[in-house]
């Protein structure tokens, strides 16, 4: 089954054309990564699915529901339910600074999804400790780790159950000893069948994580598989002098 659907999506800055023609869907209980240079349209794809950007034109069908049918938006209130299915995980975690850690994790069920608070704190504890973090429901962000604030950050995105979870490029602002605890959440993740979209500089853990893989450059898909044959052995020259970088 098809969570999301994106067809012939294009997105411009001014007369800056960022993503171009871009068609591929997620199954659900799948993980996909995507990967390319910095400047390919990578965030800018992540930002327009999750409604952060507008885009100029195509579609996006997420769970069977139309978002963005011919570059036309659907109504305010259908957008808004559409948009609750995805979550998305940033690079540089986006925590609220003067909340505490349950907090932040607590604020969108209470006042997005309109939960009581006792409700949501009880999510918030469990998913703290589902993260490793049980002891730091008080603490605010500053008084944390890069690795403890993604994992913060992670919790929060799946505090509103997504149907599917986007990640940014999700250890790239941490120190290499602490990307491990972030790829091992997700791997946990995925090993409960969290359908997720990773942009990751990773190409050893997008290889043993993602089912498939896309790279992306200048805005369009330049190639799309499994994501062993694409990494272990890619078809296209762009993609193999993009990969070459990260095996010398
Ligand atoms: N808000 C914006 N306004 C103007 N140009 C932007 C904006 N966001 C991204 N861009 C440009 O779009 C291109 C793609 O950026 P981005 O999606 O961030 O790529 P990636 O995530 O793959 O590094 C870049 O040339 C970038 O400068
Ligand atoms: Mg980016």
């Amino acid at each position: 089954m098809e969570i999301i659907r994106v067809e012939h999506l294009s997105k411009s800055f001014g007369t800056l054309e960022v993503i171009r023609d871009i068609s591929f869907s997620v199954h659900q209980g799948e993980v996909l990564a995507i990967i390319g240079p910095s400047g390919s349209g990578k965030s800018t794809l992540l930002r327009s699915i999750t409604h952060l950007e507008e885009v100029n034109g195509g579609n996006i069908i997420v769970d069977g529901m139309d978002m963005v049918k011919d570059g036309i938006y659907a109504d305010k209130k259908s957008l808004r339910s559409i948009v609750l299915k995805i979550g998305l995980v940033f690079q540089n975690f986006n925590l609220f600074p003067h909340f505490s850690v349950l907090r932040n994790i607590t604020e969108a069920q209470i006042h997005v999804l309109g939960k009581p608070k006792a409700e949501a704190e009880e999510k918030g504890r469990e998913l703290l400790k589902k993260m490793g973090l049980d002891d730091k429901a008080a603490a605010y962000p500053y008084e944390l780790s890069g690795g403890q604030q993604q994992r913060v950050s992670i919790a929060r995105a799946l505090a509103l159950d997504p149907e599917v979870l986007f990640f940014d490029e999700p250890t790239s602002a941490l120190d290499p000893e602490l990307t491990g605890e972030i790829l091992k959440v997700i791997r946990e993740l995925a090993a409960e069948k969290m359908t997720m979209v990773i942009v990751t500089h990773e190409m050893a853990f997008a290889r043993d994580v993602a089912d498939r893989v896309i790279f992306m450059n200048d805005g369009v898909i330049i190639e799309e598989g499994w994501a062993s044959e694409v990494i272990n052995n890619p078809k296209n020259e762009r993609t193999r002098a993009f990969l070459k970088r990260f095996s010398e």
